[in-house]
């Protein structure tokens, strides 16, 4: 565990230095929070670049269970430029799941090294721009995208790194849809397959440099276990081959999934069921995950006799969340309140629903609510919270009631329409999953330095760019 202290007069979601409440409203590293409302409209994306290099420190603290660690930064958490150029002046690389991501890291300025490429539908098109651009590695997944890459390999003439992506019958405590090393889920090979195309990719060394494995677990994972068992599967793998080749492979990758704890706040916390309550409330860190796996391998080395092969050995790891999602602010302005006389509930309607946060509505994903506008307040009435589509299902609550989300928000008495509400932990899977649905317009983002300075890194589209591709 590793979250801040807070001085016993600060609320439990504010972080000192970061998320502070000032003149009774919310301050983003000492910038107010209405004012930035007032200033770029709502619904606003508020990214705060001292955040993302503290994230990135913490996870870099890993290093010291395996100094050849390699951090590459899963852009699809949260692709914006501005994001991608914070994350590569803090020194970390990147993970790309698409031509248009590899597009982005390079525009960001990451040179094709620092990019590893996954991605289970990849085109030829995309294949070819990740050999020509010369990555890291590209993540295969079948027996077929290693051939397709051979081809596209001899075609450029030129050598392409890969890494074979498993799935080891490995489950998580996440939510179902977010765990990915199962055998029933879509991504991957199996170790069978796994070691048939490694003895393809050794025999044919003047197109391919087979340079790792991969597993990715799931994210938001609140247990090492898992973790465990990924190195292990990977490991075995790794002896397997070096054994009946010789080949030794520089890296083993263990994808992300380090969670985030988006119940800092836990005032809400009894009102959802204990599976999501573990899930959403992780503590685990990317040093305590990788001291377990390492010490788990450490020994195995040893008893094999190959600990040459683990102390060579580059871990790769690919935090998304754990390096955005507390590092942005969704503000969202409340356009209307009404009270419903039949059932004695007050509802607040907000300019920002499931078109900028689409887990709440498919994971019932928490992200903890506060009036930025009174932020030092009493957080004590319940409201019925909803967003602006027309859409019943686009509410902050869980529509079925089977206990995933709070049926209602605890806010300020007598909220008035124009207060600001800032949706805490929204970096992640946010802005890279918004959708124009409904003719909603992407709104704008700002980063916000040390200094106190304001930066605006994506302006606000307009109803022309609503159109800008259509034609009549
Ligand atoms: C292959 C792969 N790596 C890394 C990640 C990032 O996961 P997280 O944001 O939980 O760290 C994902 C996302 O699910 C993924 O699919």
């Amino acid at each position: 565990m590793t979250d801040e202290k807070n001085s016993p007069f600060e609320p439990a979601w504010g972080i000192a230095g970061y998320l502070e409440v000032k003149n009774n409203r919310l301050h983003i590293n000492d910038v107010d929070a209405v004012a930035l409302a007032e200033e770029y409209d709502t619904p606003l994306f508020v990214v705060s670049a001292p955040r993302i290099r503290h994230n990135i420190a913490q996870l870099l603290e890993a290093a010291r269970h395996h100094p050849k660690l390699k951090l590459c930064y899963a852009s699809k958490a949260n692709n914006l430029l501005g994001v991608l150029s914070v994350v590569r002046e803090a020194g970390i690389d990147v993970e790309v799941n698409s031509g248009g991501e590899l597009f982005k890291a390079i525009k960001a300025g990451f040179r094709p090294e620092q990019i590893e490429m996954n991605g289970i539908s990849k085109s030829e098109r995309e294949i070819a721009e990740a050999i020509d651009a010369g990555i890291y590695t590209i993540n295969l997944d079948s027996p077929f995208e290693l051939e397709l890459v051979e081809q596209v390999a001899a075609r450029l003439q030129k050598r392409a790194n890969v890494t074979v992506r498993l799935v080891a019958g490995v489950g998580t405590r996440s939510h179902a849809a977010l765990q990915t090393a199962l055998y029933t889920s879509k991504f991957g090979v199996s170790p069978e397959q796994a070691r048939e195309m490694m003895l393809r990719a050794v025999r044919n060394p003047e197109l391919v440099n087979l340079a790792g494995l991969h597993i990715h677990v799931g994210s938001q994972t609140p247990d090492p276990e898992p973790y465990v068992q990924a190195f292990d599967a990977m490991w075995e793998q790794l002896l397997w081959l070096h054994k009946e080749t010789g080949h030794k492979l520089q890296h083993i990758n263990i994808g992300g999934g380090i969670p985030v704890n988006y119940l800092r706040d836990r005032t809400q916390a009894n009102e959802i069921s204990e599976d999501e309550r573990v899930m959403l409330g992780a503590n685990l860190t990317a040093g305590e995950m990788l001291e377990s796996a390492i010490d788990f391998i450490r020994a195995s080395a040893q008893k094999a006799g190959a600990e040459d092969l683990l102390s060579d050995l580059e871990i790769v790891m690919e935090p998304g969340r754990a390096v955005i999602a507390d590092a942005v602010t969704i503000l969202t302005g409340v356009r209307n309140v009404k009270h419903r006389p039949e059932t004695g509930e007050d509802w607040v309607l907000t300019d920002s629903g499931y078109n900028l946060m689409l887990s709440m509505v498919m994971y019932h994903w928490y992200y903890h609510a506060i009036d930025a506008t009174r932020a030092g307040e009493s957080h004590r009435h319940p409201y019925r919270m909803a967003g602006p589509l027309c859409d019943g299902g686009d509410v902050y609550f869980d529509l079925h009631g089977d206990g995933h989300l709070p049926d209602s928000r605890l806010l300020p008495e007598r909220i008035q329409v124009g207060e600001i509400i800032a949706m805490l932990n929204t970096g992640a899977y946010t802005m890279s999953q918004m959708t124009a649905y409904n003719g909603r317009i992407f709104p704008a983002a700002v980063l916000l330095e040390e200094d106190g300075s304001v930066k605006l890194v994506r302006r606000r589209d307009s109803y022309e760019d609503l159109v800008y591709n259509e034609i009549i």
